[in-house]
């Protein structure tokens, strides 16, 4: 059964996934901002979030809020973070791969989260000892033990965040596996490891809005989460790896070798 936090998130991703339903399409009608090279924010995440906010602070007025697109705003250790449209340049394009992430954080520690595909209706959601699910159905990292096997996802920086190490780390991996993805959501990505659809997913210099989600998501669904040297993931870290635990030392090896 799903908790009382999972039901009010679902009530504001799903009423918030109408507005973006409108909008997605109309890209001649969308007002896009360029915050930096390769990072938008349109109107359309701006009223998405608008529409969150009205929802969860009807039912949470005195928690503390981390949204991408209004900033912080402090309340009780109770946090609520919030992105979104995940995938805005997908959604800017077109390209019905796209997300809304909230999730639940309190004393530092994740307990809550759902991602949210309005466009296919896929409703992923996490509670920490309740397990991962997709709409009615119990996820489960993939079985592959073999990285030859293994779809790997990953997150490719722009502009004036891209550096020589990941060219070295895509190409370490390309080696070895049956191939790179980069779907462009990374809320996305990590359900997706969650669903056993990719075997493992990695980016840097990514926020915690990005991934707060996801991560529970994966535990949950029997995965494993690191940082891509193999220590220890806190919530202050912009560096990850997630994967089916079965080659998660592997993936370490391979993009330590630089
Ligand atoms: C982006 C997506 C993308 C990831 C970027 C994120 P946004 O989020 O998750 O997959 O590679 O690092 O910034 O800007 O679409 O919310
Ligand atoms: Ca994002
Ligand atoms: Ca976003």
């Amino acid at each position: 059964m799903q908790p009382a936090v999972i039901n009010i998130f679902e009530k504001a991703v799903k009423k918030a996934g109408r507005i973006l339903i409108r909008d997605f399409g109309e890209v001649e009608n969308l007002q896009i901002q360029t915050k930096s090279i390769g990072d938008f924010v349109t109107n359309a995440d701006v009223k998405v979030e608008k529409s969150l906010l009205e929802t969860l602070k009807y039912y949470y007025p005195d928690y503390s809020y981390i949204t991408e697109e209004s900033g912080d705003i402090k309340g009780n250790e109770n946090t609520i973070i919030i992105d979104p449209i995940d995938g805005t340049s997908n959604f800017i394009h077109g390209i019905p791969h796209v997300s809304i992430v909230i999730s639940k954080m309190t004393n530092n520690e994740i307990t809550d989260g759902v991602i949210y595909n309005p466009i296919l209706n896929e409703f992923f959601w996490a509670s920490k000892g309740k397990g991962a699910w997709c709409n009615n159905r119990r996820l489960r990292v993939s079985n592959r033990r073999i990285l030859s096997d293994c779809l790997i996802g990953t997150g490719l920086p722009f502009g004036d965040r891209i550096y020589k190490d990941y060219l070295l780390e895509i190409n370490e991996i390309l080696k070895v596996s049956a191939g790179i993805r980069r779907l462009g959501s990374a809320g996305l990505d990590l359900a997706y490891v969650a669903s056993g659809k990719i075997d493992g997913f990695w980016e840097k210099d990514i926020n915690l809005w990005d991934i707060s989600s996801g991560v529970l998501l994966v535990t949950e669904a029997g995965g494993k989460i690191s940082l891509p040297t193999g220590m220890n993931w806190t919530i202050n870290d912009r560096n990850i790896l997630a994967s089916n635990t079965y080659i998660h030392n592997e993936l370490v090896k391979k993009l330590s070798l630089h």
